[in-house]
């Protein structure tokens, strides 16, 4: 099961802020698909953002405190460099449940860019798998906040999701296949002390598409070698997939990262030579003198790809309905791609014995890809609808304040949830839940 938390503050794409920018805000509706910004007020932080969403996950699965046994924190967002963040969390769940109710349960924090979560999930599903009565929780947390006028500055956001993790799970069953990549890039980090990230846009982008086709041709390496698929002659895997979801960092990489996808999944197929007739052979480096030269082509190529009406009607089928919420939301990080299962079940997209096929992905970089098989039709993720439509918009102005710090009084007072209340001499954060 799924909950999700989002801040009640939003910042529209169209208005003053592309304005006050020079940038046309067709960009940011069509081009990048982000329509709202989801902006923290000044009582909110990832801790509390996590803890609003773990009541809502406690609520809507009626969960005693004491048999939840495991917290796992997926966050790039940390409060502090030492004390986990878990705990601070357990903090705020015990002012409501009473002191000493979570005493049960082990916390930890994982930061890996925005699949910080995802390794959590994988954790906590090889440990809930040894005892059917086991609970676990995964929640992924953050505030992506880009500098000022930056070029990434539209593709902000913040919130939480809460998952809930069983060895006999209601939602999703994953089939334990996972396919990695990993290796040290500069695309995107955050050194010590900032509270925005260094960014390098359109590497980012580039380091996010190798990354993920690169895990996906592990995942599919290793489903055909275990033998959870054998697709027939001309067939592919993803014909046996009914929805891909990727880490949405804006909404549109998801059409950027299916293409990709999809394109090595289908090549060599009768369907292939289709695509070819259509916009020709793919650029081969080796007839290339330089690397910048075949990468120019290689991306025309891409494009043309992403045009043709086969590979339009695959991405609508399976792939564009996953970034209903990113929309309205913007990026929160390593719950991005938790977004993408929530659109879906808003969307009511979901069949019993359909298999969902998730693309995790982190800066830095690392991508995992693994998959999962819908176990019921009677699903919901909570009020996300009645969530997104009750939020403030908030002015240019207002949104620049709490971005750099100057808003120390809310916009909203903090009203049935918690909130940051103070942070003491010794940097100690005092954290209440407001009724
Ligand atoms: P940019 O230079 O602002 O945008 O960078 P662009 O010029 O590439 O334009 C984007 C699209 O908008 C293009 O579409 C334009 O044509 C279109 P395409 O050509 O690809 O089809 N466009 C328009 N469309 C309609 N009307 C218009 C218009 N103008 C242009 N008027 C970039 C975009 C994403 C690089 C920037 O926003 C950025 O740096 N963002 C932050 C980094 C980021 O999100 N990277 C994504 C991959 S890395 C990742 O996912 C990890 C992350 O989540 C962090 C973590 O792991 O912790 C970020």
């Amino acid at each position: 099961m799924i909950s999700l938390y989002v801040p009640r503050l939003f910042l529209p794409a169209a208005g003053e802020f592309p304005a006050s920018r020079g940038i046309d805000p067709g960009k940011h509706i069509r081009g990048i698909g982000i329509e709202r910004m989801a902006i923290p007020d000044a009582h909110e932080d990832a801790a509390t953002m996590a803890a609003m969403s773990l009541l809502k996950l406690r609520e809507r699965n009626d969960l005693l405190p004491g048999e939840v046994e495991r917290i796992y924190v997926g966050t790039e967002s940390g409060v502090d460099e030492a004390k986990a963040m878990g705990t601070y969390i357990i903090g705020m769940l015990e002012k409501v449940f009473g002191r000493g109710s979570f005493q049960g349960c082990s916390t930890v924090e994982l930061k890996s860019a925005c699949i910080g979560a995802t390794l959590a999930l994988e954790n906590l599903c090889c440990w809930a798998a040894q005892d059917e009565e086991r609970t676990g929780i995964v929640v992924a947390t953050d505030i992506a906040r880009y500098p000022l006028r930056s070029p990434g500055e539209y593709t902000g956001g913040a919130g939480s999701i809460s998952l809930l993790v069983k060895a006999n799970p209601r939602l999703v069953a994953l089939e334990d296949v996972w396919g990695a990549f990993t290796r040290d890039e500069d695309d995107f980090f955050r050194p010590l002390g900032q509270s925005t990230a260094v960014v390098n846009g359109k590497h980012s982008n580039l380091c996010y598409l190798k990354a993920m086709e690169t895990a996906f041709a592990s995942y599919r390496k290793r489903m055909l070698k275990q033998g959870v698929l054998s697709p027939g002659k001309g067939e592919c895997l993803t014909d046996y997939i009914s929805h891909l979801l990727f880490h949405i960092p804006y909404p549109r990489m998801v059409e950027y990262a299916s293409a990709a996808v999809f394109r090595k999944d289908w090549t060599g197929l009768p369907r292939w030579m289709e695509i070819e007739k259509e916009i020709g052979a793919e650029p081969n480096p080796r007839d290339f003198d330089d690397e910048e030269g075949y990468q120019a082509e290689a991306s025309k190529y891409e494009k043309s790809f992403s045009r043709t009406e086969m590979f339009q009607e695959a991405y609508q089928a399976k792939a564009r309905d996953s970034t209903l919420i990113s929309r309205q939301v913007g990026n929160i990080y390593t719950g991005s791609l938790y977004l993408g299962l929530a659109s879906l079940m808003e969307k009511r997209r979901l069949d019993e014995g359909e298999r969902l096929c998730f693309g995790s992905y982190g800066s830095g970089c690392s991508a995992m890809v693994f998959s999962g098989i819908v176990q019921q039709r009677d699903y919901s993720a909570g009020s996300i609808r009645e969530q997104l439509e009750k939020r403030r918009e908030i002015s240019l102005q207002e949104y620049e304040a709490l971005h750099q710090g100057e808003g120390e009084v809310s916009i909203l007072a903090p009203a049935e949830e918690f909130a940051l209340v103070g942070v003491d001499g010794r940097g100690y954060r005092h954290y209440e839940y407001i009724s």
